[in-house]
């Protein structure tokens, strides 16, 4: 364990407070609460869980990170900034990615093209750049257009690159929101229940690349997930809500073996996997 008094104040306060913390987060709906008074943070190069039974507040938590909706209250905090007031896109510019419960590909349009529309800082979305700087856009062009083909490879949908993203099966269009999302060269990618809807094969490929990507490019990842082989072979910490708060936190096995935990899943899908 390194001594914290050596350590630079970035390196200090990166290793003290996670890459991403979420610090008595709060948003209603009316008069439901859906997210109330929840703190927790991810710590860089992990693959966090967060489960909780239905309703628990999960996907709210996910929509209040990345700028979809505003909070009531509570703060969001990214690498030691306050992102709590950004849009979207500027979230998104940050390296902070996510993917839908129901993934949101543009079926008319090719899987190659869906890659190419995740901007990238280009300058040819300049419009007066492709006027004063051809050269410059199609170099970047090509540049995007050689590394859209790449992350195609990666994921191994090189040989679809040309279909219709609605022709894709289930599994696949997940695939190819992750390749959106690595489009972007993220930090942190925050997955909402990638596994559901998905056969055995590619979620063995979805878990190997999620995998991959922590080992090869130091990506961390937040996932939700329902199904609790994945969670418990793929994540650590494992983060638990229940009513909008943190229930618990911890190793998979002991959060899996908590009592309180237990109870918030008694009669679910849980107490069956469990026993
Ligand atoms: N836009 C909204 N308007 C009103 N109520 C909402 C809205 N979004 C979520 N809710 C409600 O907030 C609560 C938390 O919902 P949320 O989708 O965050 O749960 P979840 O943990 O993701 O559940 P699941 O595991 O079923 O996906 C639920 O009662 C839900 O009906
Ligand atoms: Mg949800």
């Amino acid at each position: 364990m390194a001594d914290a008094a050596v350590l630079s104040p970035s390196q200090a306060s990166g290793t003290a407070h996670g890459l991403l913390e979420i610090r008595d987060l709060s948003k209603r709906f009316g008069g439901l609460r859906a997210v109330e008074h929840c703190s927790f943070q991810v710590e860089r190069g992990t693959i966090t869980g967060l489960i909780g039974p239905n309703g628990a507040g999960k996907t709210t938590v996910f929509n209040l990170i990345t700028g979809f909706i505003p909070p009531d209250a509570g703060r969001i905090v990214l690498d030691g900034q306050d992102i709590g007031h950004l849009r979207p896109d500027q979230i998104f510019a940050r390296g902070l990615c996510r993917t839908f419960q129901i993934p949101r590909e543009h079926g008319t349009m090719s899987v190659l093209e869906n890659l190419m529309l995740v901007p990238s800082g280009q300058s040819g979305e300049r419009w007066w750049n492709v006027l004063l700087r051809p050269g410059q856009v199609r170099a970047e062009e090509a540049r995007h257009l050689r590394k859209a083909r790449e992350v195609l490879d990666y994921l191994q949908l090189g040989h679809v690159q040309n279909e219709y993203a609605a022709n894709l099966s289930g599994g696949q269009k997940k695939l190819l929101e992750m390749g959106r999302m690595l489009m972007a060269e993220p930090r942190i990618i925050l997955l909402d229940e990638p596994a559901a809807g998905v056969n055995r094969t590619l979620l063995r490929s979805i878990i190997e690349n999620i995998q991959a990507l922590v080992r090869e490019r130091g990506i961390t990842f937040l996932l939700i997930e329902h199904d609790m082989n994945m969670v418990m072979s793929l994540c650590d910490p494992v983060i638990v809500m229940s009513e909008g708060r943190k229930l618990a936190e911890g190793h998979p096995e002991a959060v899996r073996n908590d009592p309180a935990v237990l109870e918030a899943y008694l009669g679910g899908q849980y107490a069956a996997a469990a026993g």
